[in-house]
């Protein structure tokens, strides 16, 4: 019926691979969790922190390509539709940032220095203290996540929705 792929308006290179590695990054940093939670060793927390931290620094160059690049014109869709669209995509930016810079601050409170990989160490560069690390440790576990699990979930059934049910080809955009 409709073969909108040849004209369709896509994001640009950059974004497109600025977008799919956050995702990529964000599935393995949780993978890490669940690993460490469920085999119960050290090696894989020491994984979540060090991605966990790359996925901070990659989305700091995400926002700033997103600053330089242009977007593509958005789709037509009623105006609720745009406003929900670009305030949960905010949304996740925000909370892509927040949760590492929570979870290092997180390390660094409870006295922690963070290891990247064995390349180099995120040092404690505060003065350690357990009241503020509890207060992080709730804040990355019981608040962000959830958040991160809402949006993202909504994010995707968006997709689908306009995939399926719409059948419009916006994920040909970020393809
Ligand atoms: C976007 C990046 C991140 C995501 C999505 C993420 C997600 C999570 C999740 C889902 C948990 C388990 C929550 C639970 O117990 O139910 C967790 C725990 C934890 N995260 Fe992260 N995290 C991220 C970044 C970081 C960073 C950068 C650090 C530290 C440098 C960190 C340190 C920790 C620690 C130490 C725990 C264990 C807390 C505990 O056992 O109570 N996280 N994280
Ligand atoms: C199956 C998984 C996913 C699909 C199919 C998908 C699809 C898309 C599409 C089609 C767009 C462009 C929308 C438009 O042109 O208006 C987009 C944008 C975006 N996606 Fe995803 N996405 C997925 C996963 C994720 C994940 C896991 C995250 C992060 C948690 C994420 C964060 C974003 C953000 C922040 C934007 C807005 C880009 C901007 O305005 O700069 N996506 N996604």
């Amino acid at each position: 019926m409709n073969n909108a792929n040849s004209n369709v308006s896509k994001w640009s290179v950059s974004s497109r691979i600025f977008h799919w590695i956050s995702a990529a990054l964000l599935l393995v940093t949780w993978l890490m969790i669940l690993l460490y939670e469920n085999l119960d060793s050290n090696v894989f927390i020491g994984y979540h922190k060090a991605f966990g931290v790359s996925l901070l620094f990659w989305m700091i160059a995400r926002v700033i390509n997103r600053i330089f690049t242009k977007a593509p014109p958005p789709l037509a869709m009623p105006k609720w539709q745009m406003l929900v669209s670009q305030l949960s995509h905010f949304a996740l930016y925000a909370i892509l940032i927040a949760m590492p810079m929570v979870g290092l601050l997180m390390a660094v409170y409870g006295g922690r220095p963070v290891d990247i990989f064995g390349t180099f160490q995120i040092p404690v560069f505060v003065t350690p203290d357990r009241s503020l690390a509890r207060f992080y440790n709730n804040l990355h576990t019981e608040i962000i996540w959830p958040m991160i699990i809402g949006f993202t979930v909504l994010h995707i059934a968006a997709a689908l929705y306009h995939q399926f049910v719409k059948k419009d080809n916006l994920i040909a955009r970020m393809k």
